[in-house]
């Protein structure tokens, strides 16, 4: 089993997948964990890193909290965030917020919890961030990053992203004003979501925003600082459109590794001329299995079953009956409901019970992007 991106990466690199280097942090290649709330926890990025070998993989956003309002609970919420194993490594984690010295004391808590990467939201496009002036909203006030990003790069010796949009909205697209901030405030790299903060998952990314800022950066800095894209990179000519039209160095992938956590081997083997692995049914199952093993390790049964009824769709996505077992997948509440459920399911999958056409639920639905 691959336990690290580089073994992941075939000798020679390529024009599209190669190492990438953040400051003083060496990725083994340029494939990047996006963060997800809800999703990027150590069960799944174990997975993502030991099954994909990505080379960067992230923890979700963690809220930058004043000081007095810092009890048991946000501490317990901050430890389970960013329990982190060296399997994993290198590990960026992610700050939300808008105060400077607060987000600077978060980029230090989590420095001090194993990150190796520190970002900052500025993508997140939830109501109540846009309210708090937090995520998406930080997009129309570039000094207010470049002051949380100083504060940031002078807390931490790790390096610091920022992880931004092309804008707020179509008429506020200042993607470059804002990346340029960021870097010259200090950011070591700049993720850019290609999308603006109102345009929802099925709207087409637009590579030429991610190019601006590529040309912007590299203009002041050469080479020295990173553009990562992001956005419905998951194909491989996805990933050439975003070299070949923007220019980017790397490339995070979110929503279609949860559940296809191969995607990240498989890019790196259809742009390197090889043949992409299509996992069997089987192979689904037992890494679903390994899947619940880890999050029951972190969670205890009562919340590992209820966190692992959405990987269970993801994992089963795609195959024939999975509409059937959608009810199903939903009321597991215990460990022997998840192995009934989960048998029965590849069992008549495997018997010829179930068969057809591939059936394609809608995961991301319900989820707000960040
Ligand atoms: C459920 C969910 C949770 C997310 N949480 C975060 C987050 O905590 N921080 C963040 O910067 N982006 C977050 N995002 C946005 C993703 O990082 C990524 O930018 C977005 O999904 C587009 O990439 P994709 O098309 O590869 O999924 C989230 C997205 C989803 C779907």
């Amino acid at each position: 089993m691959v336990t690290n991106g580089e073994a992941a990466h075939p000798p020679g690199a390529n024009r599209y997948i190669h190492p990438l280097r953040i400051r003083d942090l060496r990725l083994a290649n340029n494939l990047c964990l996006a963060p997800m709330a809800g999703f990027t926890n150590l069960a799944f990025r174990l997975i993502a890193k030991e099954v994909g070998g990505c080379g960067l993989v992230a923890t979700e956003m963690v809220a930058a909290i004043a000081q007095d309002q810092q009890g048991e609970a946000q501490a317990e919420r901050f430890r389970v965030l960013t329990e982190n194993l060296p399997e994993e490594k290198p590990l960026a984690m992610q700050v939300y917020g808008r105060e400077p010295d607060r987000c600077a004391r978060t980029a230090a808590a989590l420095e001090r919890a194993g990150a190796d990467l520190i970002d900052l939201n500025c993508g997140c496009p939830v109501r109540k961030a846009k309210e708090a002036g937090c995520g998406v909203a930080l997009m129309r006030e570039p000094d207010q990053v470049g002051r949380i990003i100083a504060a940031m790069r002078a807390a931490v010796s790790r390096p610091v992203t920022a992880k931004i949009r092309l804008g707020a909205n179509a008429n506020e697209r200042n993607a470059v004003e804002v990346a340029l901030a960021a870097c010259e405030n200090g950011a070591d790299a700049v993720f850019v979501h290609a999308r603006t903060g109102e345009s929802k998952h099925g709207v087409p990314v637009d590579l030429a925003g991610v190019a601006e800022v590529k040309q912007a950066i590299s203009a002041r800095w050469g080479d020295r600082i990173p553009v990562i894209a992001n956005g419905s990179l998951d194909t491989a000519a996805a990933i050439r459109a975003a070299k070949d039209e923007a220019g980017a160095d790397g490339y995070q992938i979110g929503r279609k590794a949860c559940g296809d956590p191969w995607i990240f081997r498989n890019l790196i083997a259809e742009l390197s001329g090889a043949a992409p692995h299509r996992p069997t049914p089987a192979e689904r199952r037992t890494l679903l299995e390994r899947h619940f093993d880890l999050i029951l390790r972190l969670y205890g049964e009562y919340r590992g079953v209820r966190v692992m009824r959405k990987y269970t769709f993801f994992y089963c996505n795609g195959l024939p009956g999975v509409r059937r077992f959608r009810d199903q997948f939903c009321r597991i509440t215990s460990r022997s409901d998840f192995a009934q459920v989960v048998d029965g399911f590849f069992s008549d999958l495997a018997s010829g019970r179930i068969n057809g056409q591939a059936e394609h639920l809608e995961l991301f639905e319900r989820h707000a992007e960040g």
